[in-house]
């Protein structure tokens, strides 16, 4: 089919890589000249395991094409992907439509025969009959079919996640539609992955209730930790023995920092203001959401306990500063809350992260990017794991610099508490 993405970020990039290797031809689009002449020089420019390859090869097919020019793309196309983002908007806390109604209003412009036009950027419910309302305004309804088709991918497992989902939802109120899209994912059904096909509002309405409830489940948990810190049990026990009822299950069970990332946050804090819209009151994902703030606070006044409260002059190395592993995203992760607190206190700090040096940083003084652990816990008081990339998993204390005792904070529970304390180190770590 010939297909195209609209935002060429961590989703379109990699669904659109995705469709045109399972044979599809993908134009993929953006506004970000630097993105689209990097990936036409075949540079990545996100960090994502297994992309870069599959970028060059389907390129190198002709099924995979990269411009700015959103015209050209739309009218080459039958199915069009809307793949921006969708920040949360600085007012209200909802989800910021602008770019998803500035690209409707792009494609009425060029609709020039049938075009299915898919929501996979995830949008709030109704959103859907708002993209159709503005191009009405342009094109007959008999043009064009606006279908949602919400995102499950998880940055750093994106590709997997893309071609083995545990499910496709697409939500369309016309079924020649719906039908066309399972054809298109067929390659995925025949592996296994679920199709489930609603109206759109549902499909909307899936994604948020999904993201909402594995936050939830993640500040439920975090939660249990903090009771288990001041009654001496251990919260991976809690997380096993919980998980292993099939009702419960044991992912997004294991304690740590808040919840960050480019959706939970944002996610969960629009779907609480769309109900608040609809006059229904949200509760339960309002106290997670408060938890979550929570939780960054509570996690910095430990940090300030562990340093007896003298941040001054104290050398804190971070390990990982990403909001989890094998990504490069840097959106709501906690380490741009914490680092720079610790900063304003006079505490010097030392970063290293697998992605790289973050622009986040490099204008603050006395934060420094490490090119390897070692250098940046080099003579440090207190390290912070922070994002368990594996690197992190298996460090060499006795690599690191004795001439202070080593104060480790490890924010993902990584390491044994027995087998720390045997190396003669002071180690913490979460709900145990
Ligand atoms: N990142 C994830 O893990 C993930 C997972 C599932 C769903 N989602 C959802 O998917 C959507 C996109 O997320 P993302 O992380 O890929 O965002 P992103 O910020 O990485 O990418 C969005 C891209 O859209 C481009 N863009 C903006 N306006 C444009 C326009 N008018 N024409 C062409 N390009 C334009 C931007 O330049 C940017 O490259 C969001 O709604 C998000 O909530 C994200």
């Amino acid at each position: 089919m010939k297909l195209c993405m609209i935002g060429t970020g961590y989703v379109g990039l990699v669904s659109g890589a995705c469709f045109a290797d399972l044979g599809n031809t993908v134009w993929c689009v953006d506004t970000d000249i630097n993105k689209i002449e990097k990936l036409n020089n075949n540079e990545i420019p996100i960090y994502e395991p297994g992309l870069e390859e599959l970028v060059i090869k389907n390129k190198n097919f002709g099924r995979l094409k990269f411009t700015t020019n959103l015209n050209l793309a739309i009218k080459n196309s039958d199915i069009i992907f809307i793949c921006v983002g969708t920040p949360i908007s600085k007012k209200n806390k909802s989800a910021d439509l602008s770019y998803v109604f500035k690209v409707a209003s792009q494609i009425s412009s060029n609709i020039n025969k049938f075009k299915v036009i898919v929501t996979k950027s995830t949008v709030p419910v109704m959103t859907g009959d708002k993209i159709e309302k503005i191009i009405m305004k342009k094109k007959r309804k008999t043009h064009f079919e606006v279908v949602s088709n919400p995102e499950f991918l998880r940055e750093g497992e994106a590709i997997r996640d893309f071609k083995f989902p545990d499910r496709i939802v697409v939500g369309s109120n016309n079924k020649k539609v719906s039908k066309k899209l399972e054809s298109l994912y067929e390659p995925l059904i025949k592996k296994g992955a679920t199709f489930f096909s609603t109206n759109r509002r549902g499909a909307e309405l899936i994604k948020y209730a999904s993201n909402a409830f594995l936050a939830t489940k993640i500040s439920y948990i975090n939660e249990i930790a903090n009771l288990c810190e001041k009654t001496g049990v251990n919260i991976e026990d809690i997380s096993i023995g919980m998980g292993l009822d099939k009702r419960i299950g044991s992912r997004f069970l294991r304690a740590g920092p808040a919840y960050g990332g480019s959706c939970f946050p944002k996610d969960t804090r629009a779907i609480a203001v769309t109900g608040d819209l609809y006059k229904t009151n949200l509760s339960i994902i309002k106290s997670v959401v408060k938890s979550n703030e929570k939780r960054k606070i509570l996690l910095i006044e430990r940090i300030k306990n562990i340093l007896s409260r003298k941040i001054k002059k104290k050398k804190i190395a971070f390990l990982g500063v990403t909001f989890k592993p094998n990504t490069d995203d840097m959106r709501e992760s906690l380490s741009l809350l914490m680092i720079p607190f610790l900063q304003k206190k006079g505490a010097l700090i030392n970063y290293y992260d697998p992605s790289g040096e973050k622009k986040e940083f490099s204008n603050i003084k006395n934060i420094n990017y490490c090119e390897n652990i070692y250098d940046a816990c080099n003579k440090a008081d207190l390290i912070v794991i922070h994002t368990e990339w594996d690197e992190f998993k298996t460090i060499d204390f006795k690599k690191i610099s004795k001439s202070k005792k080593i104060k480790i904070f490890d924010l993902r529970n990584l390491y044994s508490p027995k087998s720390m304390k045997k190396k003669g180190l002071v180690y913490y770590s979460i709900g145990r």
